[in-house]
């Protein structure tokens, strides 16, 4: 596996790549690996020849210091993982690579980074955004791997390479669950055994909605029976849930009619947690 330190030694290695007719996955990571980013790595190793996977912690899309300086930084251990993985080359650049003294770019998708999770970490959807341009254009890949669990993320994604034509096809990956349904994230070993405990009701409370509904079943009646779930774990605070309409990704109202995405965040002591579903009535 080729580790990279700088964006001039990752093009080369890419160049490499393409000069020799090879595909090019791209797992774009901040690292504190688990077995979800694997899930990336494996479809992006399905489908193409050379898998490139990148970790950085990217400053622009958290919203405090303090929050930035509590992410995991587990790098030994994230290197051994891609390696096993089978993963061909690591970028690890630093944030002056990423963010040259001076700079004064960015990418916004206007409405999408500013509703729903983006409503309540303003400047988070324009770091992912700015930094995933960034990350298409050093490396260059034919086709890239996100997480379905950050829903709204994946839409970002999706409609910045959209509007800016990057000839980058992206693919969302479905969430890789603990055996008790967890969602797998970053944040789990965060949590207190007790909230570890608790936390699986996010996922309960998503399957109790995809259980009631059916077509004719409001948006409203789900969002009910969710926060009626919720509301059984005392540890659990709801912190957002939004219901939207696949594709559009506009608030969904009403009967519902075609597949929505449920969108569901809630704090366990200071750690929140996000999960996701969609459901078809
Ligand atoms: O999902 C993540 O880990 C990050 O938001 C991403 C996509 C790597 C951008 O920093």
């Amino acid at each position: 596996m080729d580790i990279c330190s700088g964006i001039d030694d990752i093009r080369a290695v890419v160049a490499g790549y393409r000069g020799a007719g090879r595909s090019v996955g791209l797992v774009p990571t901040m690292g504190a690996l688990h077995d979800g980013h694997m899930a990336l790595v494996s479809a992006a190793k399905g489908a193409n020849d050379r898998v490139v996977a990148t970790i950085f912690v990217n400053p622009t899309q958290f919203g405090e210091a303090a929050d930035l300086e509590a992410y995991p930084r587990t790098q030994e251990a994230d290197l051994a993982m891609l390696k096993d993985a089978g993963v061909d080359a690591v970028l690890l650049p630093t944030v002056e690579d990423i963010y040259p003294e001076g700079d004064e770019t960015i990418v916004e998708t206007t409405r999408l980074a500013g509703v729903f999770h983006g409503a309540v970490r303003p400047g988070h959807f324009r770091g992912v955004a700015t930094v995933v341009a960034k990350l298409f254009n050093i490396a260059g890949p034919d086709r890239a791997y996100f997480g379905e669990k950050d829903y709204q993320q994946l839409a970002v994604i999706r409609r910045m390479a959209r509007d800016l034509h990057f000839a980058v096809e992206v693919v969302g990956v479905p969430t890789v669950r603990e055996a008790d349904g967890l969602a797998m994230s970053s944040r789990n070993v965060r949590l207190s055994p007790e909230d570890r405990t608790a936390a699986p009701i996010l996922n309960a409370s998503l399957d109790a909605a995809e259980k009631t509904a059916r077509p004719g079943t409001t948006a409203e009646e789900l969002a009910e029976t969710i926060r009626g779930v919720i509301a059984t774990e005392p540890r659990a605070t709801l912190k957002g849930l939004d219901i939207v309409r696949v594709g559009s990704f506009t608030p969904a109202a009403g009967p519902l009619t075609a597949p929505v995405g449920i969108m569901i965040s809630a704090e366990f002591g200071d750690v929140l947690l996000i999960d996701q579903r969609e459901i078809t009535p």
